[in-house]
């Protein structure tokens, strides 16, 4: 029988993805995470799932980059706090005067420490302000993690990201994260979070991806895929949604020569902006 493959390969997968068009993502380093076993499954992907999947996520990379980068240009951010960041590779991406908080699973940020390290002696990533913390978003690690966050933040203004990760998340494990995220943050803060609307569970397309990751991947056939309303960012009290946009949007704005039409056949993640109002 075929070995099931973790959690993180979708982490490696999506390095995949954003290396396909280096001009449209922003990411000249994503390639450095190339493996044998994360592009088979990549290609099994887009031709299972959706072949829509390399451009999608050279988009979500684009879109925070960009927004990350104007508030940087603003002076409204100095902190950057990824949560289940997995080899994305905004450190390099962006200013090296800020400070990089990078959590997830132990296993994941074990790893990409160890490379991170390895490629900058080397020279072949720029050297950065960067903290590698290991924790699992489960139960039980909000009051360590914010301790930790909190002794490198300081009171400096900060952006919080949590992209692709939502979906592995339960209901109540997200309120918790998002709680701490209000307990980490200031006013005027940022977080930027993606997650699939309610509806696309309905489509073929989302049934065909839950398909391949039971198969695929050790979730296990019980897996239980998180979706989530617009009316869970809306009920954040002390948070404003100030932008929403989807993979329709952002290939109007990034590749208006390849802009999505409504019709195909896309998994369209949701990316939402919220800045802290209390
Ligand atoms: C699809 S990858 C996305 C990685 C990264 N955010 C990106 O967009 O490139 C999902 C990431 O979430 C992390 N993750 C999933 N469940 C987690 C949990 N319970 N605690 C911490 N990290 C988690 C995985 O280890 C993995 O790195």
């Amino acid at each position: 029988m075929k070995e099931k493959l973790e959690v993180h390969e979708t982490a490696f997968l999506i390095s995949i993805f954003r290396a396909s068009n280096e001009k449209l993502s922003k990411d000249a380093f994503a390639k450095l995470w190339y493996n044998t076993t994360s592009k088979l499954l990549a290609k099994d992907l887009i031709e299972n799932v959706s072949e829509y999947e390399s451009f999608t996520h050279c988009l979500r990379n684009r879109y925070f980059y960009e927004t990350i980068n104007e508030l940087i240009l603003k002076k409204e951010i100095e902190v950057i706090i990824n949560f289940g960041c997995g080899f994305s590779m905004y450190p390099f991406l962006l200013d090296k005067t800020l400070t990089y908080i990078e959590i997830d699973k132990p296993d994941v940020i074990g790893y990409k420490k160890e490379k991170v390290l390895k490629w900058q002696e080397e020279k072949v990533l720029p050297q950065r302000d960067i903290h590698f913390i290991a924790s699992n978003f489960k139960s039980g690690y909000e009051t360590g993690l914010l301790a930790q966050i909190l002794e490198i933040k300081e009171d400096k203004p900060s952006f919080i990201l949590i992209e692709g990760v939502l979906f592995f998340l339960t209901k109540q494990e997200t309120k918790t994260t998002f709680s701490l995220f209000d307990r980490i943050q200031l006013k005027g803060d940022y977080i930027g979070s993606v997650s699939y609307r309610k509806e696309m569970a309905k489509t073929k397309v989302f049934k065909r991806l839950i398909k391949l990751f039971k198969d695929q991947l050790s979730l296990g056939q019980q897996f239980n895929y998180q979706t989530i309303s617009d009316d869970f960012y809306h009920d954040q009290s002390n948070y404003k949604l100030i932008d929403y946009q989807d993979y329709y949007s952002l290939s109007k704005l990034y590749s208006p020569l390849n802009a999505i039409d409504k019709q195909e056949d896309i998994l369209n993640e949701s990316m939402y902006l919220l800045q802290k109002i209390k």
